[in-house]
């Protein structure tokens, strides 16, 4: 039965009556119906009591018999599914909570694959046990401020089991880290946690071979198929460093020659049913991605963004003074802690820890800073360098629903590189009342205007 498909026609019935999403209680309730698991063992799961479990249970097949205009039990629930009693409608008109009729999609394949088989608890492992955990190449976790809302997220969003995760943001931005700070606080939802950097571009095989070894704890050639193992368990899979399967010198997300089935990689991780979950971080956003964005259980994507004020405690840990002056600080690096930590150290070094001369000082992008911004704009294509030097530019956020005049694109170009530089988190937008502006600020403003970004 194809899991995945059932939960977003609930999902979709659920969200018209009562206006929010399948939470992640109701969505283990139907996966553990359709395996054939008690209340009691879908409680166990979820680390809560059978009595909450049941509740919920009981409301949500009361919204669902009312959705589908049919008596639907736990019992039930399966056998209504299999005799095609819901598959066989073209559509489910149902009646959304501010009483409109609105259409859901309900043409459903059935897949007769089990995810497991009938009888065996969803989760056989006893509360106690720990996942087995191979954080391979990652690095050590250091000092780590603030980012409380984007881990609740990140947490959310694992437990209403979201099989595909895209981290985003440029370098420096802390997605790494992030990542690292949240394990602790998931790992007891998963069987098995490995990560798994691609700083070295590995070629799929080579790194699907590397993570079944683990996973399976097998070291023969007849290792089993990578979807087979993360139906059968919870398994979480972070890949690092994604950004080095794309093609310099092309739009954001394009995969290198002899990449391009990482593309269908992910897909099929995002699309098919399994119990696993893969953490993509990257500086770029995969192509499939934005196709497959925002579908509750496939995938969502977190762009991080700065520390904001949580920066200041940066400058606190390196012993600054001018504190008034660490907001401008703040703002002009974005709130991007490896910047702020490469700007207090050439504050500290060649200005004598004086954030006035600093700021005052013709160039903001120094030594390691420029480096690093210097990694971004070399894997541009030409039309992004062109409107990157034309936003720089600007000096204030602009509207981009025409293209300007004295760049020499076609409107198409013009909007694939404003498109392709904001999946690079290199243009920001800025949201007004009426309209959308975008702009290119701070550091990376500053770094374009004293650089003129060689077109080939
Ligand atoms: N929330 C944070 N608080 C303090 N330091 C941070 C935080 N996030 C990142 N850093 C530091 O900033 C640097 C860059 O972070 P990292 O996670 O490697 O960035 P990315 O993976 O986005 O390139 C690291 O030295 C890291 O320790
Ligand atoms: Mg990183």
């Amino acid at each position: 039965m194809d899991i995945a498909e059932v939960l977003t026609l609930a999902d979709q019935l659920i969200f018209a009556k009562t206006g929010k999403h399948l939470d992640y209680v109701q969505d283990a309730i139907l996966r553990g119906t359709l395996e054939d698991a008690t209340y009691t063992q879908i409680a166990q799961e979820l680390y809560s009591s059978p009595s909450h479990v049941r509740n919920v249970g009981s409301d949500l097949w009361k919204t669902l018999s009312k959705g589908l205009k049919k008596d639907i039990t736990k019992n039930n629930f399966r056998a209504v599914l299999e005799k095609g009693i819901v598959y066989n409608y073209q559509s489910a008109i149902v009646e959304n909570i501010t009483g409109e009729s609105i259409t859901v999609n309900n043409k459903l394949n059935i897949c007769h694959e089990k995810v497991r088989s009938p009888k065996t608890p969803p989760n056989p492992q006893p509360t106690t046990k720990q996942p087995r955990i191979d954080l391979g190449d990652a690095p050590e976790m250091s000092t780590f401020f603030d980012r409380t809302s984007e881990l609740s997220t990140l947490e959310n969003w694992i437990l209403s089991r979201t099989r595909l995760i895209t981290i985003l943001g440029l370098s420096g931005i802390g997605k790494t880290a992030l990542t690292l700070q949240l394990i602790p606080q998931i790992q007891h939802e998963f069987d098995c946690i490995i990560w798994r950097s691609l700083h070295n571009a590995p070629p799929l095989a080579s790194l699907q071979t590397d993570i079944i070894k683990f996973l399976s704890q097998q070291q023969e050639t007849e290792l089993p198929d990578l979807i087979n193992y993360l139906r059968s368990h919870r398994c979480l899979i972070i890949l690092d460093d994604v950004q080095t399967i794309f093609s310099s010198g092309q739009l954001a997300g394009n995969y290198q020659p002899g990449y391009e089935n990482y593309g269908a990689f992910f897909k099929q991780i995002a699309e098919s049913c399994h119990n696993s979950c893969i953490i993509l971080i990257s500086w770029e956003k995969p192509r499939e991605i934005a196709a497959l964005e925002n579908r509750p259980k496939t995938c969502q994507t977190l762009q991080l963004n700065g520390l904001g004020e949580a920066a200041r405690e940066i400058f606190t840990e390196k012993g600054l003074a001018e504190s008034e002056k660490w907001s401008k600080l703040i703002d002009l690096y974005r709130g991007n802690p490896l910047w702020l930590h490469t700007a207090a150290a050439a504050i500290k070094d060649l200005f004598n820890g004086n954030i006035s001369d600093f700021l005052s000082y013709d160039s903001l992008v120094l030594g390691d800073l420029e480096y690093l911004l210097h990694q971004h704009f070399k894997r541009l294509s030409d039309t992004e360098k062109q409107v990157m030097s034309w936003l720089a530019n600007q000096n204030k956020a602009v509207e981009i629903s025409k293209k300007p005049a004295l760049l020499e694109l076609s409107p198409s170009e013009f909007l694939k590189a404003v498109e392709s530089l904001r999946r690079r988190s290199l243009i920001e937008k800025v949201q007004k009342v009426d309209r959308t502006l975008f702009a290119v600020q701070g550091a990376i403003a500053e770094y374009v205007k004293n650089h003129t970004l060689q077109h080939s």
